[in-house]
């Protein structure tokens, strides 16, 4: 199914949403954005989710002219064009992606020639993951690619500027896994390269601190606050590879797939092979909550 595209106000299918190649969004990765999923047409966090918007654009020193209020109705009305599109029901939950960038400028640097930043709304109906990735769990690789220095590109910012990531992702799939693990500059295992990570080993669950360098994703947080909830202990430390590959579980976070268990890293096996018992209680812990938290606040 198409999405649904908002670009500046402008509601369109998404063939005909256009932004310019002048927008330095386009010419140097300036942006940044933020992906939220609905429940029962009901966005999970999107108070966090507007609150890291905020944060990554002034690590940018982007200057955003929009309220909370409007950014959400920017949204609704995007969801209620895709509600319109014929064959899509009211009750379609959505996949809703928020960008923004620095705005169409000169081709220089120099921010100063921007005018406005520029507003994308993308909106699809929301496919929910394969069955089999939970049920089974799923593969990563370890790969090369060293996660961005929190001096360079502070992985804090959700950027687009996502060459990195893209390049980490696609050595996974090279080797047929599904998402990459990468380490940060000092060797220490940061996050994945569209999630974040979680061990659990002699009975802590286990995650690297945001000084590793990674996003502070939103699920991650959430699951941190969930698990004393479920009777595990959490907490954050540095973690290396050994860390990984002799967990007893493992799994990977994220606002679309929620909690997905990891029972492989390259050729070596994570645990018994086969999703744990913690992942499996967080797991349903995790969906419990959001069906009943989700709200347009
Ligand atoms: N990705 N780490 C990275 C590098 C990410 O891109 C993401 C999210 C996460 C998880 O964050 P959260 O729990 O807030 O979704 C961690 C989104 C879903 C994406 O790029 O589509």
């Amino acid at each position: 199914m198409d999405a649904i595209i908002n670009v500046n106000g402008r509601i369109t299918g998404q063939r005909d949403a256009v932004i310019s190649v002048l927008d330095h969004g386009f010419l140097y990765g300036e942006g940044i954005y933020e992906v939220v999923r609905t429940y029962d047409g009901r966005p999970f966090l999107l108070d966090r989710h507007l609150r890291r918007l905020r944060r990554s654009a002034a690590m940018i020193a982007l200057r955003l002219p929009f309220t909370d209020a409007e950014l959400v109705a920017r949204v609704r009305e995007t969801i209620a064009a895709l509600h319109r599109e014929p064959g899509v029901h009211q009750d379609r939950d959505v996949y809703i992606r928020i960008l923004i960038t620095r705005g169409v400028g000169e081709m220089t640097y120099d921010p100063e020639p921007c005018d406005a930043p520029s507003l994308v709304v993308i909106v699809k109906p929301f496919t929910p993951p394969p069955p089999d990735i939970y049920e089974k769990g799923v593969r990563v690789a370890l790969v090369p690619i060293v996660r961005n220095h929190p001096s360079s590109v502070n992985p804090l910012i959700k950027s687009n500027n996502l060459l990195n990531n893209a390049l980490a992702a696609q050595e996974a799939f090279r080797r047929g896994a599904f998402d990459a693990v990468m380490r940060n500059y000092r060797g220490e295992i940061s996050e994945c390269s569209t999630s974040n990570l979680f061990v659990f080993r002699d009975g802590a669950l286990l995650t690297p601190p945001l000084e590793a360098g990674l996003l502070a994703g939103i699920t991650r947080e959430f699951v941190l606050e969930l698990a004393p909830e479920a009777g595990i202990a959490a907490r954050e430390v540095a973690l290396r590879d050994p860390d990984l590959l002799g967990a007893e579980e493992s799994f990977l976070t994220s606002s679309t797939r929620e909690i997905v268990p990891i029972v492989g890293v390259d050729d070596a096996v994570i645990g018994s092979g086969r999703p744990g018992p913690v992942t499996g209680r967080l797991r349903a812990l995790f969906r419990r909550k959001a069906e009943a938290l989700a709200s347009w606040g």
